[in-house]
Parts: structure tokens; C-alpha cells; sequence
């Protein structure tokens, strides 16, 4: 006689009054008692652009391109016939463009009101979200206006940030999400968008965002990292704006500021390794609250999956569930027609 056959006579019928693998069994079982869903509705795409004419993959973020203005309106349509109706839209602007000011950021006639007219034009439905942040503007690669002595100045940035709200408004922008992290910034362009007649746009705040490396892809598809132009002291890292990784309260704090100012939606970012922010704003907060699956998250599922490390399906699914589990009911994700194209 066998171990095996030894073994299954020896197993006894456990009286159990809950096994909980009965719940899990079959397919239409699993189905029926799933507690977290995904849904194309909740997602939004963010896409590159840039004013050449060409579509151009991007190296740091592959299955990722910075489109021609012709090339971006025909992949919303895409996304919109498969159910992805959000979208955000980050410029590349060229280097002759770009100031110690980020003027550009509030030129009318400019790469992002283009962007927001056409896909406005072609896909009305299709609800248009903008960035607000000098970044790509700003010769020096941050979020604000760099002082000579290197600091980066809260209250002139906070103007020229309300100047490129106004200006995404005037183009058609539905929402306007400040990334830029200044203090005070929701609030002054909530004033000065009802001051101009905008009451119905909307502001998506990054309340928490976290000077994380997981951006490193994003700032190579923007060429944007902080970078030295002249003699001024340049910080390398956003330390001085964004939040330390290591902060819950912190967050916290800014959720109340930007309610009192009047955000209408608070994000989170990046999304994966900040799972527990998540659950704490949703906990705190009656706003719906967003999370950004960043560039790095994106690119490391990707590398791994282009390895044949992981199962690229699999592994975004779970991630995506896990941001929706976590508390998100919006998810900002590269993935997001791929998504929508599995759900089908
Ligand atoms: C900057 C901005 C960044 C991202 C969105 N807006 C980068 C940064 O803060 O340096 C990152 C998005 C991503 O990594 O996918 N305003």
C-alpha cells in the first residue's frame, strides 16, 4: 500500500460549521461575492503631447508616446469608444518656450488650450482634465518659480498657477488639477475661476503627493526634471513641496486645507505604495478621492511583464483592485484603455 492511499483513509471529516472555500468554488460563486469591482468609468488616461508632428514612443514608458496634436485626438477617440471618457493631458513644450517663469503655462494660444479645443471639438463627451504646474514650462524643471537664491516662491507661483487655470477654462478644460503642491493654491484658483464666470470647473487636487521616485519615467517623457540652467542654486528633488514618504498626519492636514478652499475631488499619488493614504482620506473625507498610478508603477509592471517575470494582465488587475480596495473611486492609470478593452 501506497503513503498516499494511507493517507486518505487516515483523513477525517472535520465538523465544520464555516468553510469559507465554499464561497469561492465556482466562477458565478466568486463573482457574486466580490466585494471591490472595477469599472471603465472610474478610470482616467493620462496622455503626452507635444507640437511636433510626429507621434514619438517614449523610451522611459514603453507602450507610452508623446502624440502630435492629429495623433492624441484620435487616441481619445479611442479610448472614448471603449469607455474611457477622462482624460489628462501633459505637454512637452520645447526648450525655446520655456522661462524662469513658466509663461508659457498662461499663453491662450499655447500647445495645452490647442489640445483641450480639439479633443473639445471631436469629443465632446469626453471630459478633459488639465494639469496645472509649471514643470514643463519652467526652464528650471519645477513646479514653481525658483528664487536666485533657489528657493521656490509659494505666492508668485500661486499667481502665475491661477493665470493657467484661467486660461485651461477658457479653452474648454473641465477640470483643473493643481499637481504643483504650493500652499493655498486651491483656494486662490477657485476665487479667481468664479471671480471670471468659471464656477462650473471643477478642481482635482493632488492633496497628497509624495516626493517619490516612481515619477523618474514621467520627467523623462517631459524632459522635465529639475535641472540647473544658469548660475542660480537649482534644488535637485521637490523635497520642499511635495511630502515626505513617511507622512500619514501630514496628509491629513492638507485634506482639511483643500476642503476648506474647495476641492472637489482629492487625490493621492503614487497610488501603489501609498495604499494607506488612500484608506485614510477616504475614511476622512466625504469628496470623492483619486489615486495616480505613476509613471514608475506603470513601468514596472511593464519591464517585469517584457521579462516574462510576471503576467502583465494579472499583475494590473491587481494592482488596480488593490487602489479601488485601498479606497480610491477614481484611478489615474497609463493602463487605462488596456483596461477597458479586458473588461469588454
Ligand atoms: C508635475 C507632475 C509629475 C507627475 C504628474 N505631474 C511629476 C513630478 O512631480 O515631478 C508624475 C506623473 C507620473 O509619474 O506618472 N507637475
Amino acid at each position: 500500500m501506497s503513503d498516499d492511499a494511507d493517507f486518505e483513509e487516515l483523513a477525517p471529516t472535520l465538523e465544520l460549521p464555516s468553510r469559507p472555500r465554499r464561497n469561492r468554488r465556482t466562477p458565478a460563486l466568486r463573482n457574486m461575492v466580490r466585494e471591490t469591482r472595477l469599472d471603465p468609468a472610474q478610470l482616467v488616461y493620462p496622455l503626452f503631447v507635444h507640437s511636433d508632428a510626429e507621434d514619438t514612443p517614449i523610451s522611459s514608458m514603453p507602450g507610452q508616446t508623446r502624440w502630435s496634436l492629429k495623433g492624441l485626438v484620435k487616441e481619445v477617440k479611442r479610448a472614448a469608444k471603449l469607455g474611457i471618457d477622462k482624460v489628462v493631458v501633459f505637454p512637452k513644450i520645447d526648450d525655446k518656450l520655456k522661462n524662469e517663469t513658466g509663461t508659457e503655462a498662461a499663453n491662450g494660444k499655447g500647445l495645452i488650450p490647442e489640445v483641450i479645443r480639439r479633443i473639445k471639438a471631436a469629443c465632446p463627451d469626453t471630459c478633459v482634465i488639465t494639469d496645472i504646474a509649471l514643470d514643463p514650462y519652467n526652464i528650471d524643471g519645477h513646479d514653481g518659480i525658483v528664487s536666485d537664491e533657489g528657493v521656490i516662491l509659494n505666492d508668485e507661483t500661486i499667481a502665475m498657477l491661477c493665470e493657467q487655470a484661467i486660461t485651461h477654462a477658457q479653452a474648454g478644460a473641465d477640470i483643473v488639477a493643481p499637481s504643483d503642491m504650493m500652499d493655498g493654491r486651491v483656494g486662490a484658483i477657485r476665487q479667481v475661476l468664479d471671480d471670471v464666470g468659471f464656477t462650473d470647473v471643477s478642481i482635482m487636487s493632488y492633496t497628497a503627493k509624495y516626493a517619490s521616485a516612481f515619477y523618474g519615467p514621467f520627467r523623462g517623457a517631459l524632459d522635465s526634471a529639475p535641472k540647473a540652467s544658469g548660475s542660480k542654486p537649482i534644488p535637485k528633488d521637490k523635497q520642499t513641496y511635495q511630502m515626505d514618504p513617511a507622512n500619514v498626519r501630514e496628509a491629513l492636514r492638507e485634506l482639511e486645507l483643500d476642503e476648506s478652499e474647495g476641492a472637489d475631488i482629492v487625490l493621492v499619488k503614487p497610488a501603489g505604495p501609498y495604499l494607506d493614504i488612500i484608506r485614510t482620506l477616504r475614511d476622512a473625507t466625504h469628496l470623492p478621492v483619486a489615486a495616480y498610478q505613476v509613471s514608475g508603477e506603470y513601468l514596472m509592471i511593464k519591464s517585469a511583464a517584457k521579462a516574462g517575470w510576471l503576467e502583465e494582465r494579472a499583475a494590473v488587475m491587481e494592482t488596480l483592485i488593490g487602489i479601488r480596495r485601498a479606497g480610491a473611486d477614481i484611478i489615474l492609470t497609463y493602463f487605462a484603455p488596456q483596461v477597458a478593452e479586458w473588461l469588454e
